[in-house]
C-alpha cells in the first residue's frame, strides 16, 4: 500500500463533454499552474489523433498508452492541473495512479447534457453511430460508480456556470 502525498496537483475526471479541458484551462490561468491533458499528450507522442489511434490499433492499444502515461505522470508532476480522458478511471490501476497524482475532481453530467454538447462531434470514436444518446446513457450507466469511487470531490456541472465550478474547486 502506498502513502498518499500532497503534490499540489488537481486531476479532473468525468465523462466526455463534461468540461474537463475547459475547466482545466480556466483553473490553470487562475492558479498560474501548468495545464496538461492526457489525450493531447498521447496525440502528440503518437503523431495522430485519438480517432486515428482507435481506428488503426483499437481501443485496448489506446488504453495501454493511457495507463503508461499516467504511471509516468504519477512519478513526476507537481503543482499542475491535469485532465484525463473520460475512460481513464475505468481501470483499477489507473484509479490508483490518479489518486497518487493528486486531488481528484469529478465533473458529473447528465446524459442529455453530454448529448446536447457533443451533437455533431466527430472526435469521440465511442460516440459515433446511429444513436449517440443511448450510447452515452449506456456508457454512463457502466461508469458512474467508478468515477465516484475515484473522486475526492464531485461537482454536478449541468446547471453551473464556470465561476461556480471554479469556486467549488477553490478549496481543494
Ligand atoms: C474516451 C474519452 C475521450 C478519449 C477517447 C475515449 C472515453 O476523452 O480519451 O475518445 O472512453 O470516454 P474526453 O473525455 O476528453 O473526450
Amino acid at each position: 500500500m502506498w502513502e498518499r502525498v500532497n503534490k499540489g496537483n488537481v486531476v479532473l475526471i468525468g465523462f466526455m463533454g463534461s468540461g474537463k479541458t475547459t475547466v482545466g484551462i480556466r483553473l490553470s490561468y487562475k492558479w498560474k499552474r501548468p495545464f496538461l491533458d492526457t489525450d493531447k499528450l498521447i496525440e502528440c507522442r503518437e503523431g495522430r489523433t485519438i480517432s486515428e489511434i482507435f481506428a488503426a490499433e483499437g481501443e485496448e492499444y489506446f488504453r495501454a498508452l493511457e495507463t503508461e502515461l499516467l504511471k509516468e505522470l504519477s512519478l513526476k508532476i507537481h503543482n499542475q492541473i491535469l485532465s484525463v480522458g473520460g475512460g481513464t478511471p475505468l481501470r483499477e490501476e489507473n484509479r490508483d495512479f490518479l489518486k497518487q497524482i493528486g486531488t481528484v475532481v469529478y465533473l458529473r453530467v447528465r446524459p442529455q447534457t453530454v448529448y446536447e454538447r457533443l451533437k455533431g462531434d466527430t472526435t469521440r470514436p465511442l460516440l459515433q453511430g446511429e444513436d449517440p444518446l443511448s450510447k452515452i446513457t449506456e456508457l454512463l450507466d457502466k461508469r458512474w460508480r467508478l468515477y465516484e469511487e475515484a473522486a475526492d470531490l464531485i461537482i454536478d456541472v449541468d446547471d453551473m456556470d464556470m465561476d461556480g465550478i471554479l469556486e467549488r474547486i477553490k478549496g481543494v
